[in-house]
């Protein structure tokens, strides 16, 4: 059995409170409900809630991993209001880098998202790279990537499963990848959809995953 990631993005969403109510949520529902074999959950929140979301999984002995939603493209010193490397590795194991979101809000180029993927690796944070479509570069040493096409990003419109397919099959012949994760609108009724496509290693859950009885359905349907 191929492993799945079900990646959780929160984006810019939820307080230390709320955080803490969506784990015990969740947790009354996993035991033993969900089994994890093959299946990894990634949980990447804001950088606020790390610490306590952290505490809450370890106290509730929650298998999740966790993912930085942002690195900054500089080693640590004078950047004001950046998050480096190093500091994210004390609580993450992934970044997501080159979200849609990050590239057309913040205005992030290629020379930034090549900055962060050599912060990201000089530290051993996994990469989750980001791409919306074929033509989307991508850097050297990338193992995992991201497929998430802008018109099925909170659109409740998502890309077919077998287009979503064709792009991960497109980016594991031409750029070696190792892992493609599709996201966009993902429910409960149509992950499965997703992860049984041969080229695609997991799911993005991006508003869906807020919800912690969704989110466990996702997990369980993925
Ligand atoms: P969505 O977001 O699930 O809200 O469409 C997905 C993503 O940003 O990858």
């Amino acid at each position: 059995m191929k492993k799945l990631f079900i990646l959780a993005n929160w984006k810019s969403n939820k307080t230390i409170d709320t955080a803490e109510e969506w784990i015990h949520s969740f947790h009354k529902q996993f035991e033993p409900k969900l089994s994890l074999d093959s299946k990894e959950i990634i949980i990447s929140p804001s950088f606020t809630l790390f610490e306590h979301l952290h505490y809450c999984t370890d106290n509730l002995k929650l298998p999740f991993s966790f993912a930085a939603q942002n690195i900054s493209p500089f080693t640590e010193g004078s950047y004001t209001g950046e998050v480096n490397g190093r500091q994210i590795k004390e609580f993450a194991n992934y970044v997501i880098i080159g979200h849609s979101e990050r590239r057309g809000n913040f205005f992030e180029d290629d020379l930034i998202l090549t900055n962060k993927v050599k912060q990201a690796k000089k530290y051993n944070l996994i990469p989750i790279f980001c791409v919306q479509g074929k033509e989307t570069r991508v850097p050297d040493s990338i193992d995992m990537v991201l497929y998430e096409p802008i018109f099925a990003i909170g659109t409740g419109n998502p890309d077919t499963p077998s287009n979503a397919e064709e792009v991960a099959d497109f980016l594991k012949t031409n750029y070696k990848i190792k892992y493609v994760l599709y996201g966009g609108s993902i429910t409960s009724k149509n992950a499965k959809d997703f992860t049984q496509m041969p080229h695609l290693d997991g799911i993005a859950v991006g508003r869906e995953s807020l919800d912690p009885v969704e989110f466990f359905k996702i997990c369980k349907n993925a």
